[in-house]
């Protein structure tokens, strides 16, 4: 007999009759005459609950002795529950034990903390919290491919390796090879040359955006900064969507339209575990994302809104200055308290921000934008690129990089170049938002953060 998963039985119209089911022992409950068991295999946030009457082979030898973590395969009889809260239960003919679980498991019912959790990042999976997250984390991954899928958008598998540091900020890891213990440099370099983990797909994008016109990436990124913080990982994936024939405002409500997207989604495809988080993580959750989907996102320079900071007579630990970067403070402040919704920033200072962003007009900014959202800050991360073959050599020469290392990049604006734009989303991010958890190590199946490369 093949496996039916417990969601598809919690799920039916009318009852399966007999099947099977495998998962991983919740609880176990035992009286004279029976045990109940809550059986779990990650299809859902809910136990399939089992009777198996004492009168089962192998009740007295294996079957009292299942303790929580043990792995079983049941068949029997989906029969509607005397019990309340579900509304199927299975009556056992019988039980199969394929491994018993020592009884030191370290996932026991009591509530766990997160960072006791994140120790045993082997078992978490298997808690109610972590099992919500990695689905609802599959499911926007999946509403990712189909945001863009639905409008066009071909795919592209940028490199992991690169030569490249595209956002200029040299937070890069190298890539060597070893001889024993000595580093391969120099002449001995694998590729003849330094190379890096990538910590953007955005160049390589772009070149693909100048032949396919609208292009997505989603991919792995990696960035050395040593920043201790709840919402920056070593490594994390992105989605990084470019498009041609393409202004900064096309770019500004793609980026408005896919977040909104993702919103909708998750709230109408992972109303269980949304609720889960709702009442254990983040009690303002659904609120929040309800908001987030039924009204227009807010804009606001980025001149506009260092006047509002400074305005605000609100003391930050970093102050506000124009020609600075806005802090995650700065931003929180203007979307929880000032706007209390989410908003993009555009126009930012052209100091402050890389070589590729196109210059506007007042010689000073540049057409940038970045999403902030409540609870998080920056979400998204975008600009109208520089098209203009003169401008981008000028920036390239301001920003001290060499011209034959972006000679590949600069050829797009001689052979036909076009506007074009694009951003990049933090899909950690994202589920940070959409699920309430504070923390990015928590939506991350093995978290790679400064000082910890752990499993
Ligand atoms: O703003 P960023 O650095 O933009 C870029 O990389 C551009 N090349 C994107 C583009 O235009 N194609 O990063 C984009 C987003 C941020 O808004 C943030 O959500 C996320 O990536 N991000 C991180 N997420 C987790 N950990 C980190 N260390 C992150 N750094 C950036
Ligand atoms: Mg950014």
């Amino acid at each position: 007999m093949s496996r039916t998963s417990i969601v598809k039985v919690l799920k039916s119209e009318s009852s399966p009759g007999k099947i099977q089911v495998k998962g991983w022992v919740r609880t176990k409950r035992d009286s004279k005459a029976f045990s109940f068991i809550e059986l779990n295999d990650g299809s859902c946030l809910a136990n399939l609950q089992i009777v198996a009457d004492a009168t089962l082979d192998g009740y007295e030898e294996s079957i009292v002795y299942l303790t929580t973590g043990a792995s079983i395969a049941v068949t029997g009889n989906v029969v509607e529950s005397q019990g309340k809260g579900q509304r199927w239960e299975m009556q056992a003919t019988a039980v199969e034990v394929l491994g018993m679980a020592e009884e030191d498991f370290p996932l026991q019912k009591k509530g766990h903390s997160m960072e006791f959790l994140r120790s045993i990042a082997h078992l978490r999976p298997r808690s109610n919290l972590f099992g919500a997250v990695f689905r609802v984390r599959s499911r926007m991954a999946f509403a990712i491919h189909q945001f863009f899928q639905d409008q066009g958008f071909v795919y592209v598998h940028t490199p992991i390796i690169t030569a490249s540091d595209c956002e200029g900020a040299g937070e890069m890891f190298r890539v060597v090879t070893m001889d024993g213990d000595e580093i391969k440099m120099g002449d001995e370099e694998f590729f003849g040359k330094p190379s890096y983990l990538t910590v953007s797909g955005q160049l390589e994008g772009e070149t693909f955006a100048c032949a396919l016109s609208d292009i997505y990436t989603f991919g792995p990124t990696f960035r050395a900064e040593n920043s201790h913080t709840s919402r920056h990982a070593s490594e994390f994936w992105m989605i990084e969507p470019e498009m041609a024939f393409c202004d900064l405002d096309r770019d500004m409500d793609t980026a408005e339209a896919m977040v909104k997207y993702l919103v909708c989604d998750v709230l109408e495809s992972c109303s269980e575990d949304l609720a889960f988080f709702g009442k254990f993580v983040d009690k303002g959750l659904i609120e929040r994302l309800e908001f987030v989907r039924d009204r227009p996102f807010e804009r606001v320079s980025y001149t506009e809104a260092v006047e509002i900071l400074i305005a605000s007579g609100q003391e930050f630990v970093y102050p506000v200055e124009y020609g600075h970067n806005l802090q995650s403070e700065h931003e929180r402040y203007l979307t929880e308290t000032h706007f209390k919704s989410p908003i993009t920033v555009y126009n930012y200072p052209a100091d402050i921000k890389p070589f590729y962003m196109r210059k506007n007009d007042d010689g000073k900014t540049v057409a940038a934008m970045d999403v902030l959202v409540p609870g998080i800050g920056e979400i998204v991360g975008g600009s109208q690129r520089e098209e203009r073959l003169d401008v981008l050599q000028a920036n390239l020469e301001e920003h001290d990089l060499s011209k034959e290392e972006y000679d590949w990049y600069v050829d797009l604006r001689r052979f036909g170049t076009v506007p074009h734009a694009g951003f990049g989303l933090g899909f950690e991010r994202l589920l940070m938002f959409v699920t309430g958890v504070h923390n990015i190590r928590d939506v991350i199946p093995f978290p790679r953060t400064p000082g910890s490369a752990d499993f």
